[in-house]
């Protein structure tokens, strides 16, 4: 099995492809990622060392080089976790985010087409349905839910996830779509809730909570994204949907509070800002389907996963604090400050 995974020098991309080299030691992995901001080679280090994978550096837009890799490769399933993935970064620039995640995922499926891949599986998100009340806690998010996006982010995301559903249909393309909820753990890039708290306490810095902090998001240890993922690839139903997600609804002050008794630091470090333009309230996932077509279910608490997270952060300083010290101190001015 050959498969090409996009994206995989990102947040759940590059643990995706280390619990594929681990879980199918008999797969070959092939790595396509642009680099950007958000892409890090020293992630993908260990991966480097296995001599089933290979890393390539390049644009999931750019046509002629994708249809090179695919007729060089002869993929078996394509896996696109590519995209720009940041809502705050699609509220002050939405033009990248319509290249990479609608271009890039229709160059993607047409080489699919051309080359005869048996699955093309797409990385989506929960925020493509919009938002739920705060005051319902009976709704979730299902299949069924129609799409109903708030920022540039997830309506590119959706985007791409029609463009995906007319392939199957027009193109008989065999897609698959995973939805899921937000992600955390090891290799998070700090501009995200959770890295951003956990690094910015570790310097005894402000914490930026957006308006009262009572927005509220269901997390997932990103291991149980991937083991779904996985599932998806090998028995899912093609053309079909599936959200994912664990039932683990948090505000993000608690989360925020969680973190810093895990750290043992105080409270006082909170700052509440000046909200998101157009922020969504509450996401929730029904995950009945994947649970009961795939026997998928989480394997790690919010608690468990929180622990895992703040001990990987305070292991691999380097990994985070290099970041930092980068052009990120430029956004993070530019995005917070007199905010
Ligand atoms: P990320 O920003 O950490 O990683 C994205 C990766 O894509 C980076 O390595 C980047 O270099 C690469 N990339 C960007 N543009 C590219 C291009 N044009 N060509 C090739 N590579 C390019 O994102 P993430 O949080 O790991 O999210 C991965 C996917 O999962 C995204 O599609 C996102 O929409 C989806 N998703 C994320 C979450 C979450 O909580 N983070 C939840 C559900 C779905
Ligand atoms: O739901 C899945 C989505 O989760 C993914 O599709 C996105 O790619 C991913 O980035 C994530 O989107 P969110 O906007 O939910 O994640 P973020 O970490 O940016 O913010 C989480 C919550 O925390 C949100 O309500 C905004 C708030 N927040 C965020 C930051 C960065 C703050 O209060 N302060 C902050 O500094």
């Amino acid at each position: 099995m050959n498969i090409l995974v996009t994206g995989g020098a990102g947040f759940i991309g590059s643990n995706f492809v280390y619990h594929m080299l681990e879980t199918y030691p008999e797969y070959r992995i092939v790595c396509l990622d642009a680099l950007t901001y958000a892409g890090n080679l020293s992630t993908l280090k260990d991966a480097m060392e296995n001599k089933n994978f290979r890393f390539v550096k390049g644009d999931i837009t750019d046509k002629e080089f994708i249809d090179g890799l695919f007729n060089e490769e002869k993929f078996d399933i394509v896996v696109n976790f590519a995209a720009e993935s940041h809502v705050d970064r699609s509220i002050e620039n939405p033009d990248v985010f319509l290249k990479t995640n609608i271009l890039g995922t229709q160059v993607l499926m047409d080489a699919s087409r051309k080359y005869g891949v048996k699955r093309y599986h797409q990385v989506s998100t929960d925020e493509v349905y919009g938002d739920l009340p705060l005051d319902q806690p009976e709704l979730f998010f299902t299949e069924e839910t129609p799409i109903h996006t708030s920022s540039p982010y997830s309506a590119s995301k959706a985007g791409a996830d029609l463009l995906v559903l007319a392939y199957h249909r027009t193109f008989k393309l065999p897609v698959t779509i995973s939805r899921c909820s937000n992600n955390y753990g090891p290799y998070h890039f700090p501009e995200k809730l959770i890295p951003l708290i956990i690094s910015r306490a570790l310097n005894d810095e402000k914490l930026p909570v957006y308006g009262m902090g009572e927005n509220v998001r269901d997390w997932l240890y990103v291991v149980d994204h991937c083991i779904a993922i996985d599932r998806i690839i090998h028995d899912g139903r093609v053309g079909e949907v599936y959200n994912v997600g664990g039932h683990n609804e948090r505000t993000n002050l608690e989360v925020v509070k969680t973190i810093l008794k895990e750290l043992g630091k105080p409270e006082s470090l909170i700052t509440f800002v000046t909200d998101r333009a157009g922020h969504d309230m509450r996401y929730a996932i029904d995950p009945t389907k994947i649970s009961n077509e795939l026997g998928w279910e989480p394997t790690t608490t919010f608690d468990e996963g929180i622990k895992k997270t703040v001990k990987w952060y305070l292991d691999n300083k380097d990994w985070w604090e290099n970041i930092l010290s980068g052009e990120y101190q430029n956004y993070f001015k530019q995005m917070y400050e007199g905010r």
